[in-house]
């Protein structure tokens, strides 16, 4: 399994994620009750970063439709999201948040 830097860890606060680009795919990096979760930063629904979005209580609000993820799982709670996100394992080495991408999806 191959780790990839997406940031370092003072970089993630709680309600206010990493967003950045790694290896051509938007990835949003959340920090929830001192564990850090990576998804898809693009919403399913249409164009918008979900990073960018309300974030509160280990969900995410999209800024576009109001689609609703649970930032643990990535799945979509409510609203047009459409589908549940791709989740991307995280590490921690050295102060940086690496994911890798096998992606953990939700049924
Ligand atoms: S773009 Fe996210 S809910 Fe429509």
């Amino acid at each position: 399994m191959s780790w990839i830097g997406v940031c370092d860890v003072a970089q993630v606060q709680e309600d206010f994620p990493f967003s950045g680009s790694v290896e051509g795919k938007e990835i949003g990096v959340y920090l929830v009750d001192g564990e850090y979760f990576a998804l898809e930063d693009v919403c399913p629904h249409a164009y918008a970063l979900l990073s960018q979005g309300f974030v509160e209580d280990g969900k995410v609000e999209c800024p576009l439709h109001e689609a609703v993820f649970d930032v643990r799982t990535g799945t979509c709670l409510h609203g047009p999201g459409g589908r549940n996100l791709n989740r991307y394992p995280v590490r921690v080495f050295e102060n940086q948040i690496q994911i890798t991408f096998i992606p953990e999806t939700v049924e």
